[in-house]
């Protein structure tokens, strides 16, 4: 059963005024954030490791009527962080919202993940996810508030074979989201988290899917469908927004119940026609 197209509940105004910075938000589900965010009203920062795909996507939303300012940046460098922000201030005089969504990812089992390799995917993930935010508080949101949202995933509670590395950055992620959503709240800052499932369309599902699945993107979850980034970046609309005021701390799964089904039985119960 596929799901419906996305609907917008919420008010097509409901960022007007305020800036949000998306890293990573260039491609995939970053994308699909920066898109959203853009609708509502928001004026959109966006940064990676790729300046042309982040160009690209740049174009794709100020033809939809979005302001977007485009910088190049790798998350795991303080000093570039630091500088990206500062272009961001430069441009809009303000930074409202920023979403850690930039991050690294290749399936492998243990043995053959490198030292390297492991400490890369840390690095972007967790390094990047506080480096950006440290730059945030600092620089704009220690004295105006703000709203932070990590993008994580739902991994702290189980072993995930071939994503070791991802597992251990993103449970981190998830830990410093709830710290900084304790120390920051004082500042009017609200930090808050997304784990997506499996999600269509995006590096992540594709390289998942050729190692593990012959290339097959399969939906394990009990709602049988997998998400579009679209879904993520709608959560990620209600964390960001008024009708999240008295929310911080808190993580949303969107993975279509995946992180709650404890026998992995979706598509069999779907069968049995419960
Ligand atoms: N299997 C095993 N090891 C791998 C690997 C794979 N598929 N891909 C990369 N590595 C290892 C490299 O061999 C290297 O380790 P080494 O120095 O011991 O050989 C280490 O990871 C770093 O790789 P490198 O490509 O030099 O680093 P990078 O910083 O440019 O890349 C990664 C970061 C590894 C996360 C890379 O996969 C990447 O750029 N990903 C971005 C896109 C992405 O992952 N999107 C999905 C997000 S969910």
């Amino acid at each position: 059963m596929p799901l419906s197209e996305p609907v917008d509940v919420f008010a097509p105004d409901c960022l007007r005024g305020q800036v949000a910075f998306v890293t990573g938000g260039g491609t995939g589900i970053g994308r699909e954030i920066a898109r959203v965010l853009g609708r509502h009203g928001a004026r959109i920062a966006i940064a990676s490791r790729r300046r042309d795909v982040c160009e690209a996507t740049a174009a794709e939303l100020r033809g939809q009527g979005i302001e977007v300012h485009v910088d190049q940046f790798d998350v795991r460098k303080a000093f570039e962080v630091e500088r990206v922000t500062k272009g961001i201030l430069e441009r809009f005089g303000r930074l409202d919202i920023l979403v850690n969504n930039a991050a690294g990812n290749f399936p492998a089992p243990i043995s053959k993940i490198s030292y390297n390799g492991f400490k890369s995917v840390v690095d972007i993930d967790l390094l990047g996810t506080y480096n950006c935010s440290k730059a945030a508080f600092e620089l704009s949101m220690r004295e105006r508030g703000g709203n932070i949202v990590n993008i994580a995933a739902a991994f702290e509670l189980r072993g995930v074979a071939y994503q070791a590395h991802v597992a251990a950055a993103k449970t981190g992620v998830l830990s410093l989201t709830r710290s900084c959503a304790v120390e920051w709240g004082p500042h009017g800052i609200r930090v808050n988290g997304v784990n997506p499932g499996a999600t269509g369309e995006t590096e992540g599902m594709k390289r998942f899917a050729d190692a593990v699945h012959q290339g097959e993107q399969r939906a394990t979850n009990p709602l049988g469908v997998i998400s579009h980034g679209q879904d993520v970046a709608m959560s990620v609309l209600f964390l960001v927004s008024p009708a999240a005021r008295h929310v911080t701390g808190q993580v949303i799964s969107v993975d279509g119940g995946s992180s709650v089904d404890e026998l992995k039985m979706g598509p069999i119960a779907q069968e049995s026609g419960r």
